[in-house]
């Protein structure tokens, strides 16, 4: 099954062209990795799929459904999650809060104070896990603006991973990380369940290589290049705009 379909999406910012008519398939299952320079139009393409932003033309579906004038927390409903390149947590709140919203968020419920205590108990408890698998028990207690760069980056990804989507869409991930902190990324993606769909933006070449069944490559908007790493390995155009760009 094809569980994301882009279809001509284009987007105009004033004069600039930042998607000029993009087009792919990701089907069910898949862990894709978008490569592309700077400005290629990455963010804009994750912003049209997850409905922060209108395509200027084109269609997106997910999983059979067109989704192209949904708005994003409908779009949640429907299986998608995101992070976002620069991280979007609330800094105020205490991490295990964060995780307890984000929990409630996706139970198409109202937050309610006045919750059965067997539910509050189930919320904990999946609260408490989630923070566990991603090393940040230890965090719980703690407001998010004073974890590390590394540790916020690593709740957003818990935090998308709450409403147990069908697709996630991780932008840069590992940016900004350490060595060690990527490594612990790219393990704890590996592991995420082989049915969830994973479309991702990664600068680092091994670990896109590394994580992706496939790879698509933009720039100045366009898909330029699709295939597996040895194909994108021995594409030309690929080779000299990364060659190029260092
Ligand atoms: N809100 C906006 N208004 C005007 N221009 C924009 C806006 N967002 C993006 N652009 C332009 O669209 C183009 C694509 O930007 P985008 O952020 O999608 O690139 P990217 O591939 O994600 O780059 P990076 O690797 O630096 O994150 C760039 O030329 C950028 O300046
Ligand atoms: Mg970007």
């Amino acid at each position: 099954m094809t569980a994301l379909a882009v279809e001509n999406v284009c987007k105009n910012f004033g004069g600039v062209a930042a998607l000029a008519g993009v087009s792919f398939d990701v089907n069910e299952g898949e862990r894709r990795v978008l490569l592309g320079p700077n400005g290629a139009g990455k963010t804009t393409l994750f912003h049209t799929i997850s409905g922060n932003l209108m395509p200027s033309a084109g269609r997106v579906a997910l999983f059979g459904l067109d989704i192209t004038r949904l708005r994003p927390d409908l779009r949640a409903r429907h299986g998608l999650a995101r992070t976002f390149q620069i991280t979007n947590l609330f800094p105020r709140l205490t991490v295990l809060d964060s995780v307890l919203l984000a929990l409630g968020g996706i139970d198409g419920q109202r937050l309610q104070l006045f919750q059965p205590p067997s539910r509050q108990r189930t919320r904990y408890g999946e609260a408490a896990r989630l923070l566990d698998r991603w090393g940040l028990a230890g965090t719980a207690e703690r407001i998010v603006r004073t974890l590390s760069y590394g540790e916020q980056r690593q709740l957003e990804i818990a935090l998308a991973l709450a409403g147990k989507p069908r697709l996630l869409l991780l932008d840069e991930p590992t940016a900004g990380l350490s060595p060690a902190e990527t490594r612990r990324v790219v393990a704890l993606v590996r592991e995420l369940p082989r049915d969830m769909t994973i479309l991702m933006i990664e600068h680092d070449m091994d670990v896109a290589f590394e994580l992706a069944d496939r790879i698509a490559v933009m720039h100045q908007g366009r898909l330029i290049a699709e295939g597996d790493e040895a194909a994108i390995r021995a594409n030309q155009q690929v080779t000299d705009i990364y060659l190029g760009a260092e």
